[in-house]
Protein backbone atom coordinates (compact mmCIF):
# COMPACT_ATOMS: atom_id res chain seq x y z
CA UNK A 1 0.00 0.00 0.00
CA UNK A 2 1.53 3.36 -0.87
CA UNK A 3 0.35 6.84 0.58
CA UNK A 4 1.00 10.23 -0.67
CA UNK A 5 0.70 13.53 1.64
CA UNK A 6 0.74 16.05 -0.69
CA UNK A 7 1.07 19.62 -0.65
CA UNK A 8 1.54 20.08 3.38
CA UNK A 9 3.53 22.50 5.50
CA UNK A 10 6.17 19.84 6.42
CA UNK A 11 7.89 21.12 10.07
CA UNK A 12 10.22 18.73 11.44
CA UNK A 13 12.96 20.31 14.36
CA UNK A 14 15.04 21.68 11.63
CA UNK A 15 12.90 21.94 8.45
CA UNK A 16 10.06 24.04 7.29
CA UNK A 17 9.14 23.77 3.51
CA UNK A 18 6.17 22.86 1.32
CA UNK A 19 6.24 19.38 -0.09
CA UNK A 20 4.65 15.82 -1.09
CA UNK A 21 5.61 12.44 1.35
CA UNK A 22 5.63 9.57 -0.42
CA UNK A 23 4.78 6.62 2.36
CA UNK A 24 5.53 2.72 0.85
CA UNK A 25 3.99 0.49 3.73
CA UNK A 26 5.26 1.17 6.87
CA UNK A 27 8.47 3.96 5.90
CA UNK A 28 8.71 7.39 4.39
CA UNK A 29 10.40 6.54 0.72
CA UNK A 30 10.40 9.71 -0.80
CA UNK A 31 10.28 13.53 0.18
CA UNK A 32 9.84 16.16 -2.72
CA UNK A 33 7.56 18.16 -4.74
CA UNK A 34 5.14 17.02 -7.41
CA UNK A 35 5.68 13.07 -6.02
CA UNK A 36 4.10 9.35 -7.01
CA UNK A 37 1.03 10.20 -8.77
CA UNK A 38 -0.02 6.77 -8.45
CA UNK A 39 -0.40 6.19 -5.07
CA UNK A 40 -2.89 4.08 -4.03
CA UNK A 41 -4.25 6.91 -1.28
CA UNK A 42 -3.76 10.54 -1.75
CA UNK A 43 -4.15 12.32 1.17
CA UNK A 44 -4.52 16.13 0.37
CA UNK A 45 -2.60 18.61 2.98
CA UNK A 46 -2.65 21.35 1.73
CA UNK A 47 -3.02 24.22 3.90
CA UNK A 48 -2.27 22.12 6.86
CA UNK A 49 0.85 21.59 8.97
CA UNK A 50 2.56 18.06 8.86
CA UNK A 51 4.58 16.83 11.35
CA UNK A 52 6.34 13.69 12.75
CA UNK A 53 4.11 11.63 15.09
CA UNK A 54 4.64 12.75 18.47
CA UNK A 55 6.86 10.96 20.98
CA UNK A 56 5.94 11.11 24.77
CA UNK A 57 8.70 9.39 27.08
CA UNK A 58 6.57 9.22 30.57
CA UNK A 59 3.45 7.43 30.78
CA UNK A 60 2.05 5.21 33.49
CA UNK A 61 -0.74 2.57 31.70
CA UNK A 62 -2.38 0.22 34.07
CA UNK A 63 0.66 0.89 36.77
CA UNK A 64 -0.40 -0.54 40.52
CA UNK A 65 0.75 2.65 42.70
CA UNK A 66 -0.95 4.01 45.70
CA UNK A 67 -3.32 1.39 46.58
CA UNK A 68 -5.28 1.13 42.95
CA UNK A 69 -4.10 0.72 39.65
CA UNK A 70 -4.38 3.99 36.79
CA UNK A 71 -7.21 3.84 35.16
CA UNK A 72 -5.77 3.54 31.73
CA UNK A 73 -4.86 0.22 30.24
CA UNK A 74 -2.52 0.10 27.25
CA UNK A 75 -5.37 0.38 24.89
CA UNK A 76 -7.35 3.16 26.61
CA UNK A 77 -4.54 5.35 27.23
CA UNK A 78 -2.98 4.73 23.45
CA UNK A 79 -6.73 5.83 21.91
CA UNK A 80 -6.51 9.13 23.81
CA UNK A 81 -2.41 9.23 23.10
CA UNK A 82 -3.52 9.10 18.79
CA UNK A 83 -6.25 11.80 19.21
CA UNK A 84 -3.60 14.02 20.70
CA UNK A 85 -1.52 13.08 17.76
CA UNK A 86 1.56 11.12 19.91
CA UNK A 87 2.51 7.98 17.74
CA UNK A 88 4.61 5.78 20.31
CA UNK A 89 4.83 6.67 24.23
CA UNK A 90 7.39 5.10 26.58
CA UNK A 91 5.53 3.53 29.45
CA UNK A 92 7.31 2.94 32.96
CA UNK A 93 7.95 -1.02 33.84
CA UNK A 94 7.93 -0.95 37.14
CA UNK A 95 8.97 -3.63 39.40
CA UNK A 96 6.57 -4.73 42.11
CA UNK A 97 8.45 -5.21 45.72
CA UNK A 98 10.29 -8.56 45.72
CA UNK A 99 9.80 -8.82 42.22
CA UNK A 100 12.78 -10.24 39.68
CA UNK A 101 13.71 -7.44 37.05
CA UNK A 102 12.61 -10.17 34.36
CA UNK A 103 9.73 -10.74 35.60
CA UNK A 104 8.28 -6.83 35.49
CA UNK A 105 9.08 -7.35 32.35
CA UNK A 106 7.35 -9.97 31.41
CA UNK A 107 4.36 -8.81 33.58
CA UNK A 108 4.54 -5.43 31.40
CA UNK A 109 4.77 -7.32 28.28
CA UNK A 110 1.53 -9.35 29.10
CA UNK A 111 -0.30 -5.81 29.80
CA UNK A 112 0.42 -5.07 26.03
CA UNK A 113 -0.89 -8.35 24.87
CA UNK A 114 -4.16 -8.17 26.95
CA UNK A 115 -4.99 -4.70 26.05
CA UNK A 116 -3.02 -4.13 22.80
CA UNK A 117 -1.70 -0.40 22.07
CA UNK A 118 -2.93 1.69 19.16
CA UNK A 119 0.21 3.51 18.68
CA UNK A 120 3.97 2.34 19.44
CA UNK A 121 5.07 1.75 22.94
CA UNK A 122 8.66 0.50 24.08
CA UNK A 123 9.33 0.44 27.79
CA UNK A 124 11.27 1.78 30.88
CA UNK A 125 13.04 -0.32 33.93
CA UNK A 126 11.82 1.26 37.26
CA UNK A 127 13.76 -0.23 39.25
CA UNK A 128 12.50 -0.56 43.21
CA UNK A 129 14.15 -3.22 44.51
CA UNK A 130 17.96 -4.55 44.06
CA UNK A 131 17.60 -6.10 47.60
CA UNK A 132 15.28 -9.07 47.36
CA UNK A 133 14.35 -9.18 43.59
CA UNK A 134 16.36 -6.97 41.65
CA UNK A 135 19.96 -8.55 41.04
CA UNK A 136 22.57 -5.86 39.41
CA UNK A 137 23.12 -8.94 36.80
CA UNK A 138 19.05 -8.68 35.84
CA UNK A 139 19.86 -5.15 35.68
CA UNK A 140 22.96 -5.30 33.02
CA UNK A 141 20.77 -7.72 30.65
CA UNK A 142 17.81 -5.00 30.37
CA UNK A 143 18.99 -3.10 27.58
CA UNK A 144 19.45 -6.60 25.94
CA UNK A 145 15.81 -6.71 25.42
CA UNK A 146 15.60 -2.96 23.80
CA UNK A 147 14.75 -1.34 27.39
CA UNK A 148 17.56 0.91 27.07
CA UNK A 149 16.68 3.31 30.05
CA UNK A 150 16.67 2.72 33.75
CA UNK A 151 14.26 4.68 35.91
CA UNK A 152 14.62 5.35 39.78
CA UNK A 153 12.47 7.18 42.55
CA UNK A 154 14.08 9.16 44.72
CA UNK A 155 10.78 9.81 47.01
CA UNK A 156 7.76 8.07 47.87
CA UNK A 157 9.40 6.40 50.71
CA UNK A 158 8.18 2.81 51.92
CA UNK A 159 6.85 2.35 48.68
CA UNK A 160 9.13 2.64 45.43
CA UNK A 161 11.60 5.16 47.22
CA UNK A 162 15.24 3.69 46.23
CA UNK A 163 18.21 4.78 48.48
CA UNK A 164 21.35 6.44 47.30
CA UNK A 165 23.21 3.16 47.21
CA UNK A 166 21.03 1.46 44.85
CA UNK A 167 20.19 4.45 43.08
CA UNK A 168 24.54 4.75 42.38
CA UNK A 169 25.16 0.85 41.52
CA UNK A 170 22.30 1.69 38.63
CA UNK A 171 24.13 4.11 37.90
CA UNK A 172 27.50 2.50 37.63
CA UNK A 173 25.71 -0.52 35.51
CA UNK A 174 24.16 2.01 33.42
CA UNK A 175 27.76 3.84 32.59
CA UNK A 176 28.84 0.04 31.70
CA UNK A 177 25.42 -0.70 29.72
CA UNK A 178 24.75 2.20 27.22
CA UNK A 179 21.61 2.94 29.28
CA UNK A 180 20.09 5.86 30.12
CA UNK A 181 19.29 6.98 34.21
CA UNK A 182 15.98 8.50 34.74
CA UNK A 183 15.30 10.06 38.34
CA UNK A 184 12.26 11.02 40.39
CA UNK A 185 14.03 13.73 41.95
CA UNK A 186 12.65 14.41 45.50
CA UNK A 187 13.85 14.20 49.01
CA UNK A 188 11.99 11.57 49.94
CA UNK A 189 13.05 11.22 53.39
CA UNK A 190 12.57 14.89 54.36
CA UNK A 191 9.09 14.98 52.92
CA UNK A 192 8.23 11.64 54.66
CA UNK A 193 9.39 14.06 57.66
CA UNK A 194 7.48 16.84 56.64
CA UNK A 195 4.35 14.67 55.98
CA UNK A 196 4.11 13.01 59.17
CA UNK A 197 4.47 16.37 61.09
CA UNK A 198 1.27 17.74 58.61
CA UNK A 199 -1.19 14.99 59.70
CA UNK A 200 -0.03 15.24 63.24
CA UNK A 201 -1.19 18.25 63.29
CA UNK A 202 -4.37 17.72 61.29
CA UNK A 203 -4.04 18.59 58.62
CA UNK A 204 -5.00 16.70 55.87
CA UNK A 205 -6.40 18.47 52.98
CA UNK A 206 -4.89 18.40 49.32
CA UNK A 207 -2.99 21.87 49.76
CA UNK A 208 -1.29 20.12 51.97
CA UNK A 209 0.10 17.60 49.46
CA UNK A 210 2.02 20.88 47.94
CA UNK A 211 2.99 21.91 51.32
CA UNK A 212 5.26 19.25 52.66
CA UNK A 213 7.02 18.63 49.28
CA UNK A 214 8.43 22.40 49.19
CA UNK A 215 10.95 22.79 45.78
CA UNK A 216 13.78 22.62 47.78
CA UNK A 217 13.33 19.49 48.11
CA UNK A 218 13.06 18.74 44.67
CA UNK A 219 16.20 20.85 44.20
CA UNK A 220 18.10 19.43 46.21
CA UNK A 221 17.38 15.86 45.04
CA UNK A 222 17.97 17.04 41.47
CA UNK A 223 21.64 18.31 42.32
CA UNK A 224 22.38 14.93 44.42
CA UNK A 225 21.69 12.47 41.30
CA UNK A 226 23.18 15.20 39.27
CA UNK A 227 26.45 14.80 41.05
CA UNK A 228 25.94 10.81 41.64
CA UNK A 229 25.34 10.50 37.94
CA UNK A 230 28.81 12.62 37.14
CA UNK A 231 30.74 10.24 39.77
CA UNK A 232 29.21 7.07 38.08
CA UNK A 233 29.66 8.14 34.16
CA UNK A 234 26.18 7.92 33.41
CA UNK A 235 23.75 10.08 31.19
CA UNK A 236 21.52 11.44 33.38
CA UNK A 237 17.69 12.24 32.79
CA UNK A 238 15.85 14.63 35.33
CA UNK A 239 11.97 13.39 34.93
CA UNK A 240 9.00 16.06 35.63
CA UNK A 241 11.20 19.03 36.48
CA UNK A 242 8.56 21.69 38.11
CA UNK A 243 10.63 24.88 39.70
CA UNK A 244 13.40 26.82 38.93
CA UNK A 245 15.09 25.41 42.68
CA UNK A 246 15.51 21.85 40.01
CA UNK A 247 16.19 23.81 36.90
CA UNK A 248 19.35 25.35 37.93
CA UNK A 249 21.00 21.89 39.09
CA UNK A 250 20.13 21.43 35.56
CA UNK A 251 21.35 24.44 33.91
CA UNK A 252 24.78 24.47 35.65
CA UNK A 253 25.38 20.71 34.39
CA UNK A 254 25.11 21.32 31.10
CA UNK A 255 26.84 24.70 31.72
CA UNK A 256 29.69 22.59 32.52
CA UNK A 257 29.26 19.94 29.60
CA UNK A 258 27.93 17.36 31.87
CA UNK A 259 25.42 14.54 30.44
CA UNK A 260 22.59 15.75 32.32
CA UNK A 261 19.16 16.36 30.54
CA UNK A 262 15.60 17.13 31.91
CA UNK A 263 11.80 17.73 31.49
CA UNK A 264 8.99 19.67 31.95
CA UNK A 265 5.36 18.32 31.79
CA UNK A 266 2.90 20.16 30.12
CA UNK A 267 1.10 20.56 33.68
CA UNK A 268 3.28 22.59 35.30
CA UNK A 269 3.49 24.91 32.27
CA UNK A 270 0.33 25.81 33.48
CA UNK A 271 -1.46 24.66 36.92
CA UNK A 272 -0.02 26.23 39.71
CA UNK A 273 -0.29 25.45 43.22
CA UNK A 274 -3.89 27.79 44.02
CA UNK A 275 -5.39 24.89 42.31
CA UNK A 276 -5.35 22.02 45.27
CA UNK A 277 -7.50 24.98 47.17
CA UNK A 278 -10.37 24.04 44.60
CA UNK A 279 -13.38 23.19 47.29
CA UNK A 280 -15.06 20.18 47.91
CA UNK A 281 -11.82 17.48 47.23
CA UNK A 282 -11.60 19.35 43.72
CA UNK A 283 -8.07 19.83 44.67
CA UNK A 284 -7.16 16.26 44.49
CA UNK A 285 -7.13 16.20 41.22
CA UNK A 286 -4.52 18.01 40.99
CA UNK A 287 -2.31 15.76 43.27
CA UNK A 288 0.56 14.53 41.50
CA UNK A 289 4.00 14.71 41.88
CA UNK A 290 6.23 17.24 42.19
CA UNK A 291 3.17 19.22 43.09
CA UNK A 292 1.69 22.14 41.35
CA UNK A 293 4.35 24.90 41.78
CA UNK A 294 3.89 28.70 42.95
CA UNK A 295 2.87 30.46 39.24
CA UNK A 296 6.40 32.23 38.80
CA UNK A 297 7.68 28.87 37.72
CA UNK A 298 6.02 29.10 35.03
CA UNK A 299 7.74 31.28 33.35
CA UNK A 300 11.22 29.92 34.47
CA UNK A 301 10.43 26.47 32.92
CA UNK A 302 9.09 28.37 29.83
CA UNK A 303 12.60 29.93 29.18
CA UNK A 304 14.29 26.94 30.46
CA UNK A 305 12.43 25.60 27.31
CA UNK A 306 13.85 28.20 24.93
CA UNK A 307 17.39 27.83 26.06
CA UNK A 308 17.51 24.31 25.90
CA UNK A 309 18.13 24.13 29.53
CA UNK A 310 15.54 21.42 29.37
CA UNK A 311 15.35 19.10 26.76
CA UNK A 312 11.31 17.46 25.97
CA UNK A 313 8.00 18.18 27.36
CA UNK A 314 6.50 14.52 28.10
CA UNK A 315 3.09 14.36 29.47
CA UNK A 316 3.55 12.18 32.70
CA UNK A 317 -0.19 10.79 31.99
CA UNK A 318 -0.80 8.44 35.25
CA UNK A 319 -4.57 9.10 35.72
CA UNK A 320 -6.54 8.14 38.84
CA UNK A 321 -10.24 8.97 38.24
CA UNK A 322 -11.68 11.30 40.89
CA UNK A 323 -14.72 10.15 41.78
CA UNK A 324 -13.44 6.43 43.38
CA UNK A 325 -9.86 6.64 43.12
CA UNK A 326 -8.27 10.17 44.44
CA UNK A 327 -11.30 9.97 46.95
CA UNK A 328 -9.24 7.41 48.95
CA UNK A 329 -7.85 10.60 50.46
CA UNK A 330 -10.81 12.22 51.41
CA UNK A 331 -9.52 12.33 55.35
CA UNK A 332 -5.69 12.18 54.57
CA UNK A 333 -4.17 14.06 51.46
CA UNK A 334 -1.25 11.62 51.79
CA UNK A 335 -3.68 9.16 50.44
CA UNK A 336 -4.78 9.93 47.19
CA UNK A 337 -3.06 8.37 44.76
CA UNK A 338 -0.16 10.67 43.16
CA UNK A 339 -0.81 11.24 39.43
CA UNK A 340 -2.72 13.42 37.13
CA UNK A 341 -3.71 12.39 33.32
CA UNK A 342 -2.48 14.24 29.65
CA UNK A 343 -1.59 12.18 27.15
CA UNK A 344 -4.41 13.44 25.05
CA UNK A 345 -3.68 17.39 25.10
CA UNK A 346 -0.11 17.72 25.43
CA UNK A 347 0.07 19.10 22.05
CA UNK A 348 -3.60 21.24 22.12
CA UNK A 349 -1.63 22.78 24.72
CA UNK A 350 1.89 23.64 23.69
CA UNK A 351 1.01 24.63 19.98
CA UNK A 352 -1.81 26.75 21.33
CA UNK A 353 -0.17 28.22 24.64
CA UNK A 354 3.21 27.83 23.10
CA UNK A 355 2.99 28.36 19.21
CA UNK A 356 0.41 30.83 18.73
CA UNK A 357 1.71 32.54 21.71
CA UNK A 358 4.78 33.63 20.62
CA UNK A 359 6.71 31.48 22.90
CA UNK A 360 7.79 28.47 20.88
CA UNK A 361 8.82 28.28 17.19
CA UNK A 362 6.81 25.45 15.34
CA UNK A 363 10.02 23.73 14.69
CA UNK A 364 10.98 23.55 18.36
CA UNK A 365 7.19 22.66 19.70
CA UNK A 366 8.17 19.37 17.33
CA UNK A 367 11.74 19.31 18.74
CA UNK A 368 10.53 19.32 22.41
CA UNK A 369 7.38 17.09 21.72
CA UNK A 370 9.13 14.66 18.89
CA UNK A 371 12.68 14.78 18.25
CA UNK A 372 14.06 15.37 21.51
CA UNK A 373 12.08 12.34 23.12
CA UNK A 374 13.37 10.10 20.04
CA UNK A 375 17.12 11.51 20.10
CA UNK A 376 17.17 11.14 24.00
CA UNK A 377 15.79 7.24 24.41
CA UNK A 378 17.25 5.43 21.02
CA UNK A 379 14.28 5.94 18.60
CA UNK A 380 15.71 8.34 16.27
CA UNK A 381 15.92 8.63 13.48
CA UNK A 382 12.82 5.56 12.91
CA UNK A 383 10.88 7.93 15.31
CA UNK A 384 10.33 11.96 15.92
CA UNK A 385 11.22 12.90 12.40
CA UNK A 386 10.04 13.04 8.88
CA UNK A 387 13.34 11.73 6.52
CA UNK A 388 13.38 8.98 4.14
CA UNK A 389 13.31 5.61 5.94
CA UNK A 390 11.92 6.87 9.00
CA UNK A 391 8.64 5.14 10.17
CA UNK A 392 5.61 7.04 8.83
CA UNK A 393 4.57 8.50 11.90
CA UNK A 394 2.95 11.46 10.52
CA UNK A 395 0.12 13.90 12.14
CA UNK A 396 -1.38 16.18 9.78
CA UNK A 397 -1.90 19.09 11.87
CA UNK A 398 -4.84 21.99 11.34
CA UNK A 399 -3.69 25.14 13.24
CA UNK A 400 -6.65 26.66 12.70
CA UNK A 401 -9.53 23.92 13.91
CA UNK A 402 -10.71 24.92 17.18
CA UNK A 403 -11.68 22.87 20.57
CA UNK A 404 -12.31 22.73 23.64
CA UNK A 405 -10.42 20.12 26.15
CA UNK A 406 -12.99 18.36 28.26
CA UNK A 407 -13.22 15.20 29.97
CA UNK A 408 -16.92 14.78 28.05
CA UNK A 409 -14.69 14.31 24.78
CA UNK A 410 -11.37 13.25 25.51
CA UNK A 411 -10.55 9.13 25.24
CA UNK A 412 -8.84 8.11 28.59
CA UNK A 413 -10.73 6.51 30.66
CA UNK A 414 -10.29 9.28 33.30
CA UNK A 415 -13.52 11.19 35.02
CA UNK A 416 -11.82 14.25 34.68
CA UNK A 417 -9.51 16.72 32.64
CA UNK A 418 -6.56 19.02 34.07
CA UNK A 419 -7.47 21.39 31.03
CA UNK A 420 -10.91 21.39 31.66
CA UNK A 421 -12.52 24.19 29.42
CA UNK A 422 -9.97 25.28 28.06
CA UNK A 423 -10.09 26.80 24.74
CA UNK A 424 -7.21 25.72 21.90
CA UNK A 425 -7.09 26.36 17.99
CA UNK A 426 -5.11 23.71 16.51
CA UNK A 427 -5.27 19.73 16.71
CA UNK A 428 -4.65 16.98 14.42
CA UNK A 429 -7.02 16.23 11.31
CA UNK A 430 -4.82 12.99 10.53
CA UNK A 431 -3.12 10.83 12.45
CA UNK A 432 -0.95 7.78 11.02
CA UNK A 433 1.38 5.32 12.47
CA UNK A 434 3.83 3.38 10.66
CA UNK A 435 2.11 4.50 7.59
CA UNK A 436 -1.69 3.08 8.79
CA UNK A 437 -4.15 6.06 9.35
CA UNK A 438 -5.15 5.81 13.21
CA UNK A 439 -7.21 8.86 13.43
CA UNK A 440 -9.09 10.85 10.97
CA UNK A 441 -12.37 13.39 10.80
CA UNK A 442 -11.99 12.72 15.09
CA UNK A 443 -12.59 9.53 14.64
CA UNK A 444 -10.36 5.90 15.47
CA UNK A 445 -9.95 4.03 12.56
CA UNK A 446 -7.31 1.58 13.61
CA UNK A 447 -7.94 -1.37 15.85
CA UNK A 448 -6.03 -1.86 19.60
CA UNK A 449 -2.70 -4.28 18.32
CA UNK A 450 -1.95 -1.95 15.89
CA UNK A 451 1.07 -0.74 17.72
CA UNK A 452 3.69 -2.67 18.21
CA UNK A 453 6.55 -2.84 21.13
CA UNK A 454 9.45 -1.10 19.64
CA UNK A 455 12.62 -2.41 21.20
CA UNK A 456 15.02 0.86 21.65
CA UNK A 457 18.77 1.51 20.61
CA UNK A 458 21.29 1.86 23.13
CA UNK A 459 22.06 5.73 24.58
CA UNK A 460 23.79 7.53 21.81
CA UNK A 461 23.28 5.27 18.82
CA UNK A 462 20.70 5.55 16.69
CA UNK A 463 17.98 3.04 15.95
CA UNK A 464 18.30 2.48 11.81
CA UNK A 465 15.50 2.30 9.93
CA UNK A 466 14.48 -1.42 8.68
CA UNK A 467 16.89 -3.39 6.35
CA UNK A 468 15.36 -2.85 2.51
CA UNK A 469 15.19 0.63 2.92
CA UNK A 470 17.39 2.99 1.30
CA UNK A 471 17.96 6.01 2.53
CA UNK A 472 18.69 9.23 0.38
O1 LIG B 1 2.31 11.94 40.60
C1 LIG B 1 2.93 11.29 39.79
N1 LIG B 1 3.80 11.88 39.02
N2 LIG B 1 2.69 9.98 39.68
C2 LIG B 1 3.33 9.06 38.84
C3 LIG B 1 4.60 8.56 39.39
C4 LIG B 1 5.68 9.55 39.17
O2 LIG B 1 6.19 10.09 40.15
O3 LIG B 1 6.03 9.82 38.03
ZN1 LIG C 1 7.79 10.85 39.32
ZN1 LIG D 1 5.66 9.58 36.23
Amino acid sequence: MSVLIKGGHIVTAVDDFVGDILIEGETIVEIGASLGANADRVIDAGGKYVIPGAVDPHTHMEMPFGGTVTCDDFTSGTTSAAFGGTTTHIDFCLQAPGQSIPDALVTWHEKIERCPPVIDVSFHMAITDLHDGGRLEDVAKVPEQGVTSYKLFMAYKGAIMVDDETLFRTMQVAAKTGALVMVHAENGDAIDVLVKQALAEGKTEPRWHAATRPPITEGEATGRAIKLAHLAGCPLYVVHVSCGEAIEPVAAARAAGWRTWGETCTQYLFIDETRLEEPDFAGAKYVYTPPPRPVHNQELLWKALQTGVLSVVSTDHCPFRWEDQKALGRDDFSKIPNGGPGIENRLHMLHHFGVREGRLTMNKFVDLCCTQPAKLFGLFPRKGTIAVGSDADIVVWDAEKPLTLSAATHHSNVDYNLFEGTEVIGAPELVMCRGEVIVENDELVASPGSGQFIARARFGEALRPKAGVAAS
